[in-house]
């Protein structure tokens, strides 16, 4: 976004822009040479993005190295939603004299997940006649690259169309960071899905998930796999009744199936220390299964305390508590589409 009054842009190298923001103007060559557009778009921007906190309410004071307080919260959403950015990468020169640049665009963000330039802007419609030459000039300058122009309620919905949370903008305020989106959770299931389906082919598996964690990724999950299915569920509790003094588990809802004979695919939400895991797998061995494999949607090997195989895994992830996606802290959160950290004064 640039502001009407700075309008337009200096030119600038076609190399990643460092800051200060108003570089001097460089030579450039002819169009040809400015600018190799068979190179992937990547090599062509900045590296490391600055880190943008996204907790806390946006300020009235806009952190460099944003120029406008829309970009400043653009980043936030993007971070919020995990999805990768990077801020003014790069300069597209639009006229050139006597080899020299004379007129350039730099677009605010780049998404790499996406491959998409984006310009926002605030301005109104009669001022953007000028934005929009410069947009249908890179697009006819430079025709592989995405770029589009977007107004913040545009933005919404962009991240929405790309299932980045919802049309509203979904903000829970107990959450402090998406940590897994729901493309990505999406495009792991699916994967795992395609994975199970191979080695199982000729088969017909039986799911078993314990409940209620589990309920949101078993129900993905099983749509994902294209051999035949069954699915049972059990519900289990954690209790300190053993006397002496260990965690023990109690089963609360036994399976409704009979799986003897049968190949058992254990599907967890997360395994964690891996007791529950521990508990159940012991259990099922004792209903004497042709087979038995575990597939979990999260993985924390930070807190392991049994040691347990796990055949399929979603996603490693740090020792943090995580909730959405079927996970919950006291009951809530489940029905996030993504999983999510919850801010830290909310955790024991
Ligand atoms: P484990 O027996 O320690 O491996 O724990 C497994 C169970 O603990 C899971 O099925 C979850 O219900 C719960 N759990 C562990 N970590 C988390 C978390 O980060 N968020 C929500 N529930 C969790």
């Amino acid at each position: 976004m640039t502001a009407a009054t700075s309008e337009p842009k200096a030119a600038t190298s076609t190399k990643p822009r460092a800051r200060p923001r108003r570089a001097p103007k460089p030579k450039l060559p002819e169009p040809d040479h400015a600018y190799d557009d068979s190179a992937p778009a990547r090599s062509a921007l900045v590296p490391p993005r600055p880190r943008v906190p996204v907790t806390g309410a946006p300020t009235a004071e806009v952190p460099a190295p944003f120029a406008h307080n829309a970009e400043y919260e653009f980043a936030r959403l993007l971070d919020f939603y995990g999805v990768e950015w990077v801020y003014e990468p790069r300069s597209f020169p639009l006229r050139w004299e006597r080899g020299h640049v004379t007129e350039a665009f730099t677009p605010d963000f780049y998404l790499p997940d996406i491959d998409l330039f984006i310009e926002l802007t605030t301005l109104k419609s009669n001022l953007t006649a000028e934005k929009n030459r410069k947009m249908r000039q890179i697009k006819e300058l430079y025709p592989d690259t995405k770029i589009m122009m977007l107004k913040k309620r545009d933005y919404l919905r962009l991240l929405a169309n790309y299932g980045y949370g919802t049309l509203t903008p979904g903000h829970v305020p107990e959450v402090d960071r998406v940590m897994i989106t729901q493309a990505k959770l999406q495009q792991r299931v699916h994967e795992l899905g395609e994975q199970i389906s191979r080695d199982y082919a000729d088969k017909e598996p039986i799911l078993v998930g314990v409940l209620r964690g589990v309920l949101v990724f078993i129900a993905d999950l099983m749509r994902q796999i294209t051999v035949p299915t069954s699915i049972d569920l059990m519900a289990i509790s954690s209790y300190d009744g053993n006397g002496a003094g260990a965690a023990a588990v109690r089963i609360q809802k036994d399976l409704d199936l009979n799986i003897k004979g049968r190949d058992v695919i254990l599907v967890e939400d997360i395994v964690d220390t891996g007791m529950t895991l521990n508990h159940v797998m012991e259990y099922l061995q004792t209903k004497r299964p042709a087979s038995v494999k575990v597939c979990t949607l999260l993985n924390k090997p930070a807190r392991r305390m049994m040691d347990v195989t796990l055949d399929y895994v979603g996603f490693e992830i740090e020792d943090e508590f995580v909730v959405g996606y079927g996970l919950d802290f006291h009951q809530r959160f489940r029905g996030l589409p993504y999983i999510g950290t919850l801010k830290h004064d909310l955790l024991p």
